[in-house]
């Protein structure tokens, strides 16, 4: 069986924490190593020939950690997406990101926006940065554009159907082909769920910070070893 490269992979970067406590360090550590890890793991996914690449990295439920946590995860964003502007650019990535606004900081949002903006033209593969995201906020924040627009225009809901529907999304992404959770946790965590609806799951105990190209390499091998239907006759 091979199922060969999938188009869109998306990630559950979790384990941070336990990855950094585990060794007597500070959680906040164990964030910077993923972050670290991140970079490194990121392009060779897409360098294998991966066309989107989606990583969760601060759902909305985040909100809820400690001030401390919290506000190192966003002043790691704005030094990283500044810092990396180039990176991304010299490897071809295009930026995007998913997720809702508020409560954000205008700080974060600036950055955000200038990423997207400096890589809108890069062609080699997409990595679409999940940050303030949320599944069933996204479905109802879709739902919201469709009824807008709909109203706006004088149009006909019975053209909207489940292909279409992708477009009013954060952003207008292919399905999700593997979705990969680390850390041991058998959870979505509200993690894509319009997108992930025939997505092969792969879990593994190892943490983010660890997920390196052999791991990923694992995943892979997984992936390809599968009978996938998508709902149609086993090949
Ligand atoms: C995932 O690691 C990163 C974020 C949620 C930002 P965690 O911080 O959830 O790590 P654990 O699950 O506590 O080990
Ligand atoms: C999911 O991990 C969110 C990210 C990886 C950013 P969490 O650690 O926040 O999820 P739960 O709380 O274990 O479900
Ligand atoms: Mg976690």
């Amino acid at each position: 069986m091979n199922n060969g490269i999938p188009n869109h992979v998306a990630i559950i970067m979790d384990g941070n924490g336990r990855w950094a406590t585990r060794q007597g360090k500070k959680r906040t550590e164990g964030h910077y190593a993923g972050y670290k890890r991140l970079k490194q793991t990121a392009l060779y996914i897409l360098d294998k020939g991966v066309k989107y690449l989606s990583v969760f990295a601060f759902s909305t439920e985040n909100f809820k950690r400690s001030e401390e946590e919290v506000n190192y995860l966003m002043d790691l964003f704005v030094s990283a997406f500044k810092s990396d502007i180039n990176f991304f650019i010299k490897n071809n990535v295009k930026v995007l990101f998913s997720g809702r606004s508020k409560p954000l900081s205008q700080k974060v949002l600036d950055v955000m926006d200038t990423l997207e903006k400096k890589t809108k033209d890069c062609t080699g593969g997409t990595f679409n940065v999940c940050l303030n995201y949320g599944g069933q906020a996204e479905i109802v924040d879709a739902c919201k554009k469709v009824a807008k627009e709909y109203k706006e225009n004088n149009l006909d809901l019975d053209s909207i159907d489940m292909n279409n529907f992708y477009k009013y999304l954060y952003n207008d992404l292919p399905p999700v082909d593997l979705m990969i959770r680390t850390s041991g946790e058998l959870r979505i965590s509200n993690f894509m769920l319009y997108s992930i609806a025939y997505s092969e799951l792969y879990f593994t105990e190892t943490c983010f910070p660890d997920f390196d190209e052999k791991e990923f390499d694992k995943a892979l091998e997984s992936y390809q070893n599968r009978n996938i239907t998508k709902g149609g006759l086993k090949k």
